[in-house]
């Protein structure tokens, strides 16, 4: 193979959808990627989708700075050193994690990228999954800003996502009763048959709030979704709750419209709670070792929404913001072989 293929950002989508116009794909000589020393050639076999993605497309102010036009489009990944550059510690064929974007081929600084160690009953997508962002962002989520007791009810948006369904088992881990509510009676089944949780609720049938009145009282709220969700689960909340605000997809693509209910907040000594994920990095060891305790005993359970192709991940980057996905999202990048990873 001559050539490359790689996709970048062409321009910003403003306040609305992602459109085909948002991305480029681009084909470029493999001979043009060399390491350096203290550099890695990686290729790249998985990409990891986010609803945080869309964040990074618009030119504001966050945690990171904004993907540029022209530049690759951000995305972790998972993949295997192709040559090492002098002084970095990998080998060729080292499986490798790292934010590699959307390239079949990456040249990175080593020090960015992090050697994978299958632990016992773990798979490499895991490292995407529970043993990868999802997994943190739901353990530091619920345990350091949701601060869930035993006995507590906890209530999870995005549920069938891929950090709602381990915040939903997490949740029932440490001995809470769990509420989960998704888009679909598909999905509602799922979390009620497969991932264990107590109740599940399809916000789009007009009956669901009524049915989560009937829960009780809220004492923790995992919120995945912000937007209407969060404004009605605040006048649903115990004294003393807690929200951990970990995302709001259901407003991504527009301008959000605000609160409504944010008073409670004071009515019952509530607490909302942003946090990110990357915050909690000098504790993910502690995570890691919890969670591959879960996968080797086989009692986490976890869905990977695979999608083939690098060329197919600008439509599939649209699914989170539908629905279309159960699980963690994920794009097989192809390299025209049946590749074994
Ligand atoms: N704070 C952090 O550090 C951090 C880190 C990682 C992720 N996050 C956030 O965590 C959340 C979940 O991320 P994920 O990767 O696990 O994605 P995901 O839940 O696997 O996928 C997104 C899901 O959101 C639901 N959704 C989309 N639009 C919606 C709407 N308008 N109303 C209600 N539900 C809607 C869809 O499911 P339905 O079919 O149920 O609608 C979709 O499947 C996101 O908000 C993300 O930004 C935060």
């Amino acid at each position: 193979m001559s050539t490359y293929t790689r996709i970048v950002l062409q321009e910003r989508p403003g306040a609305g959808d992602i459109t085909p116009t948002t991305f480029r794909t681009e084909s470029l000589p493999l001979a043009g990627l060399a390491p350096n020393a203290g550099e890695l050639l990686v290729q790249v076999h998985w990409l990891s989708l986010d609803p945080a993605m869309r964040g990074w497309l618009n030119d504001a102010r966050s945690y990171v700075p904004p993907v540029q036009i022209g530049e690759v489009m951000r995305a972790a990944g998972l993949g295997t050193v192709v040559q090492a550059g002098e002084g970095a510690a990998f080998r060729a064929g080292d499986l490798v994690r790292g934010t590699f974007g959307w390239t079949e081929y990456a040249v990175m600084k080593a020090k960015a990228v992090e050697k994978i160690e299958l632990p016992k009953g773990a798979e490499l997508l895991d490292f995407l999954g529970p043993l990868g962002m999802s997994g943190m962002t739901a353990y530091f989520g619920l345990e350091d800003v949701g601060q869930l007791q035993p006995g507590e009810t906890l209530v999870v948006s995005g549920a069938a996502g891929s950090v709602g369904s381990l915040v939903c088992q997490m949740g029932k881990k440490r001995g809470a009763k769990v509420v989960a509510i998704a888009g679909s009676p598909e999905k509602c089944a799922w979390l009620e048959r497969e991932v264990g949780v107590d109740r599940a609720l399809n916000y789009k049938d007009p009956q669901w709030k009524e049915e989560m009145k009937k829960v009780g009282w809220v004492d923790v709220y995992f919120d995945n979704v912000g937007g209407e969700m969060l404004d009605f689960l605040l006048t649903r909340l115990n004294k003393g709750a807690r929200i951990a605000l970990c995302g709001a997809i259901s407003d991504y693509n527009r301008k959000p419209k605000g609160l409504t209910s944010y008073l409670a907040l004071i009515g019952q000594r509530a607490k909302l709670q942003g946090f990110i994920v990357f915050d909690y990095a000098d504790q993910f060891p502690k995570a890691m070792k919890e969670i591959a305790g879960w996968l080797a005993d086989g009692s986490l359970k976890r869905k990977f929404h695979i999608v083939e192709g690098l060329e197919n991940a600008p439509s599939a980057l649209t699914m989170l913001f539908t629905g279309g996905n159960t699980g963690k999202l994920v794009v097989k990048v192809d390299h025209g072989a049946k590749s074994k990873l």
